[in-house]
């Protein structure tokens, strides 16, 4: 499917594009999807489980025999770098009596050891070793094999740094799922940007927080761009609302777009830029929601991703990974480029809590229904509603 074309569906005098009233009277999502916790569930079930979700970011596992164990929407899941560099996530539950098999990230070698009675598994999730299953010193019993016992898988692939799931193990390719934000990225940032892509491991790399909101709020937050003046003052003044535009990447991607996004604020060193960036489109900068958890910024200079993960219907753990054009972008050189980024979209992410944890507490009024779409700031936020009540 191919992306939308912001320009051709731009009015002239809105930059935002072409009013579309029939959004008006859509259908919401209804207050219960933000507070009820069997719909919660459900919502992984039926609806996430399609498709591909964020659960981490492949430097999480960035060696083979790394773990890192992450709960997924009530789901103990394990992500772990095999032998051959591939990413893979099992459930974190031994086969002999249920134990978690890992608590803490690390590295665990070639095996994975159950804490309980050592049961080992290698990094592809097969059983290799039953100590004492026999008896002491006896490590083998008629009637068991090992080979009937591996680790349960849940069907993964990494892109743009992120390790996603797909917990139906049904869903088309994630290449084929990513086909139309990539040919629209691809057509901004260069055909190899997906291979540019360095993650920050240093000091200024990443962010974390908790959002005590359901995850979908920040997803419909990072929609719009309509509230920039008022929570993002600082913002507004290098990038403002009158210079973005909606963006509808079908199906499953919405967000904004701004042509004005200044890379040279300051007088910090300029970081190396995406090699093959549109040099008409240097202050071009684009964020979309990855429908259903994942939040995506693209510059010239720098890409950050946002991986949304639900813990409770109710609250949120926010991940923040921040990428580079080259690897030169990751020497003292840029230090002060790098901490300057990292500051300017602390204080944006910062500034969306209060509004993020002030839509969860409105979802608690009976007099709220699903609220409005306005026809024109709220055509993305209600491309998402859409995709979500489609059922994913
Ligand atoms: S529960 Fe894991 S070895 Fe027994
Ligand atoms: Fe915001």
């Amino acid at each position: 499917m191919r992306p939308t074309d912001t320009l051709a569906n731009t009015a002239p005098n809105s930059p935002h594009g072409m009013a579309d009233p029939a959004i008006s009277h859509s259908t919401a999502l209804p207050n219960r999807a933000y507070t009820d916790p069997e719909e919660w569930l459900r919502e992984r079930d039926e609806v996430i489980s399609k498709t591909w979700a964020g659960l981490g970011f492949s430097n999480d596992i960035a060696t083979p025999g790394a773990v890192y164990p992450v709960t997924f929407m009530g789901l103990p899941l394990l992500m772990v770098r095999d032998q051959n560099g591939h990413a893979q996530v099992f459930h974190n539950v031994c086969r002999h009596r249920g134990m978690q098999l890992v608590a803490e990230a690390g590295e665990t070698g070639l095996m994975i050891r159950c804490p309980y009675h050592k049961w080992g598994y290698d990094l592809s999730g097969q059983l290799k070793s039953t100590p004492n299953i026999g008896g002491m010193g006896i490590h083998e019993v008629a009637g068991f094999k090992c080979a009937d016992h591996a680790l349960a898988a849940v069907r993964c692939e990494e892109s743009m740094g992120i390790v996603f799931i797909n917990l139906s193990g049904e869903a088309p390719s994630l290449a084929h799922n990513l086909e139309p934000l990539m040919s629209r990225w691809r057509a901004l940032a260069g055909d190899h940007f997906e291979e540019q892509l360095i993650a920050d491991s240093g000091d200024y790399g990443a962010m974390e927080l908790t959002l005590n909101s359901n995850y979908k709020l920040a997803v419909e937050n990072y929609c719009e761009s309509y509230h920039l003046p008022f929570v993002h003052p600082d913002l507004n003044t290098y990038s403002p609302l009158d210079a973005h535009y909606n963006l509808l990447v079908e199906p499953l991607a919405s967000g904004q777009g701004t042509r004005v996004y200044d890379l040279a604020r300051g007088d910090d060193q300029p970081l190396p830029l995406f090699s093959g960036w549109d040099s008409d489109r240097l202050k071009t900068a684009e964020y979309l929601s990855l429908y259903p958890n994942v939040l995506l910024g693209i510059q010239a200079d720098h890409f950050f991703v946002i991986l949304l993960r639900p813990e409770a219907v109710d609250q949120t753990r926010e991940r923040l990974q921040f990428f580079y054009a080259d690897r030169d972008a990751l020497t003292d050189a840029f230090e002060r480029r790098r901490q300057s980024l990292h500051e300017a979209w602390s204080l944006v992410f910062a500034e969306d809590i209060s509004v993020v944890e002030g839509l969860q507490h409105g979802r608690a009024s009976p007099a709220f229904d699903g609220g409005l779409f306005t026809p024109l700031m709220d055509v993305p936020t209600h491309h998402f509603h859409q995709w979500f009540l489609r059922g994913g």
